[in-house]
């Protein structure tokens, strides 16, 4: 992990990507971000700050099916889907808090970015407060043009989703992608970024560890150092439906994940990977970091802390004997 990656994380600023000096020099948020260091340790309810990061779903629509995606719990339980990209004069409505947000991350939920043909002009909206701005996407819809308007717009990182270096895996996990189509766009990320000698830039892979996959990680940061990736980032499946629970990651051996856990850190040390793994088990005193610093705000508007906390359902099958876990 590099020395701003740890500061990153000592000060809870974001979990996976470097902190940009440059985007540190606005008055409102540097005020924000001091009221938020202060407070941040004591948990409290209500926050005398506003949001360090954002995490908009601009697009609810996909090109892909994959089948552990929360579209499926839409499709099944929560009556539809919803399809909408978000338009750019509703995300304006942001204007009065963006002077204070530090970065913004599109998407968070249930589409892929690219989908939204407004998503440049978006972009551009929260570039003008110079916000840090990156993108989550399956890379199926990116082409060589847009990964040059990724420059030319200054984004300052995007993350990759790719769950497992295997290619038939990984197609099944991304139910609509090409392998090979998604490791040259990686490689054009890298190329362009060389070319233009954006070293602030930051190229990341998504990693959900799953009960089919924990164990390709290993192999995995082969290709991620292979690809000359900046990050990988770690998370756990969140189980949406009630036949992906034996996907889940919670039904691993907690001796096994050490073990993996152990290996994986000490490679990617090796490597030189900037890496984040998510919390090995659940503990009653594990509070998530970002309920205090995060909002997510989905495709209607309506807000919540965690990206895949939006409905009030009771549990995401993180259960033990029918007892919730996490
Ligand atoms: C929902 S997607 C939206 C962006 C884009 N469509 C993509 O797949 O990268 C955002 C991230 O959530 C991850 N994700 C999808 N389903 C998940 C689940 N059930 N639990 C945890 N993460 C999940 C994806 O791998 C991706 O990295
Ligand atoms: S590509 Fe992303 S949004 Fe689309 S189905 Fe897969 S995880 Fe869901």
């Amino acid at each position: 992990m590099s020395i701003k990656q740890s500061i990153s994380r000592f000060f809870g600023i974001e979990t996976g990507s470097k902190p940009q000096i440059v985007n540190i020099t606005r008055p409102r948020m540097l005020w924000n971000m001091l009221i938020y260091f202060l407070f941040r340790k004591f948990n409290l309810i209500k926050v005398p700050y506003k949001a360090i990061n954002l995490m908009v779903e601009i697009s609810t629509v996909c090109n892909f099916k994959c089948p552990s995606c929360e579209r499926e719990l839409y499709k099944n339980e929560l009556g539809g889907l919803p399809k909408e990209n978000v338009k750019l004069e509703n995300i304006k409505k942001l204007t009065p808090i963006l002077p204070y947000i530090y970065s913004v991350y599109l998407v968070s939920g249930l589409g892929e970015p690219f989908c939204n043909k407004e998503f440049w002009d978006i972009v551009r909206f929260f570039k003008k407060f110079k916000i840090k701005t990156g993108y989550f996407s399956n890379a199926s819809l990116i082409t060589e043009e847009q990964i040059k308007r990724t420059f030319d717009e200054k984004v300052n990182n995007i993350t990759i989703s790719i769950d497992t270096h295997i290619k038939e895996k990984y197609e099944k996990i991304k139910k609509g992608a090409e392998y090979e189509n998604m490791l040259n766009i990686v490689k054009l990320f890298r190329k362009y970024k060389n070319e233009r000698n954006a070293k602030n830039f930051e190229i990341g892979l998504n990693y959900i560890f799953r009960s089919d996959n924990y164990e390709d990680i290993i192999d995995f940061l082969d290709l991620a150092k292979e690809l000359e990736v900046d990050f990988v980032l770690c998370t756990s499946l969140i189980t949406h439906i009630e036949s992906e629970v034996d996907k889940s990651f919670f039904v691993v051996d907690i001796e096994n994940k050490r073990k993996i856990f152990d290996q994986t850190k000490e490679k990617a040390k090796r490597l030189n990977l900037g890496l984040k793994l998510p919390k090995l088990e659940p503990t009653w005193n594990n509070v998530c970091d970002c309920l205090w610093r995060h909002m997510s705000i989905f495709y209607d508007g309506t807000v919540c802390a965690c990206p895949y906390f939006r409905t009030d359902r009771d549990f995401y099958y993180h259960v033990k004997d029918k007892d919730i876990v996490c």
